[in-house]
């Protein structure tokens, strides 16, 4: 565990943080000093998150988590507004939700479609926008969690990869809209990453799928750990990546190269 102190007395959410990236986002953080927020509709996995992070809590660091649904806007709302006015300001927003299921294109609902779209990139742009004014005082900034599938076809996950383009086109836009600000905005694209995500995703395609269309989607030297993506988001999110705005950065084993 890094003994850095990066985040001593910055104030940081992270999303998604009942499991995988957002888990070892949390952990890396408070590891480094962070007063986080974790939030996540699990419960369970957020207490179990926080007891972790807490365990290798440096410079200070300490996690408490909040229930919320990214996509429900008036508790992202009062989960910022609570989480601001207890600990004074916000330096930090890491939005790692979302959700994943693979379906034929054909078989899938518009309601399934707007569902994924609401929760991965209207959940993001939500918590970006509530948490926006609060950076700006601190000249802060996000990351939020874009994919592989932002630019590169990924078969049967058309809403997902819809949502996910969407989140970095999202990235690039509001790093320049507020770049007077001080304000930065990057995003992780991850692919192939060890996590209940991606277990589930393996064993959850439909029936009938072309699987010589997907192998392409499988690291060739070995899934990744979410510790790998963690450690890209605390580079972005702390003074190390002070000259990175605007960037989506690939985190795939070469895959995509
Ligand atoms: N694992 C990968 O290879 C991979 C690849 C590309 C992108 N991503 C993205 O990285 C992020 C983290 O993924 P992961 O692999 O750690 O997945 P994960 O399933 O382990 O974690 C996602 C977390 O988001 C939470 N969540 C889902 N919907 C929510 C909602 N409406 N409100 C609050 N919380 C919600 C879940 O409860 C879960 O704890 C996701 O946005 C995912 O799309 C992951």
């Amino acid at each position: 565990m890094s003994t850095s102190s990066r985040f001593a007395h910055k104030i940081v959410i992270v999303t998604g943080a009942a499991s995988g990236i957002g888990r070892a986002t949390l952990i890396r953080l408070v590891a480094e000093g962070a007063v986080a927020l974790a939030v996540d509709l699990n419960e369970a996995g957020l207490q179990e998150s926080v007891a972790l992070a807490q365990a290798t809590a440096t410079h200070g660091g300490r996690a408490a988590h909040a229930v919320a649904s990214i996509a429900d806007e008036a508790a992202v709302k009062k989960t910022v507004a609570d989480f601001v006015a207890r600990e004074g300001g916000l330096d930090v927003l890491v939005n790692m939700a979302g959700f994943l299921r693979a379906t034929h294109t054909q078989e899938t609902t518009f309601e399934h479609f707007m569902n994924v779209v609401q929760v991965n990139l209207g959940g993001t742009f939500l918590f970006c926008r509530e948490a926006m004014p609060h950076l700006i005082q601190r000249k802060g900034n996000i990351v939020n969690a874009a994919s592989t599938s932002s630019y590169f076809g990924h078969p049967y996950m058309a809403a997902y990869a819809a949502s996910k383009g969407g989140v970095a086109a999202m990235t690039h836009t509001l790093a320049w809209e507020f770049l007077k600000t001080g304000v930065r905005v990057n995003a992780v694209a991850p692919g192939g990453i060890s996590t209940p995500l991606t277990q589930a995703m393996a064993t959850g395609f439909p029936e009938g799928v072309d699987y010589s269309l997907i192998t392409h989607l499988s690291p060739l030297n070995g899934f990744g750990q979410p510790e790998n993506v963690a450690g890209v988001i605390a580079m972005l999110a702390s003074a190390d990546g002070a000259h990175i705005n605007g960037e989506v950065i690939r985190i795939d084993g070469g895959v995509h190269s």
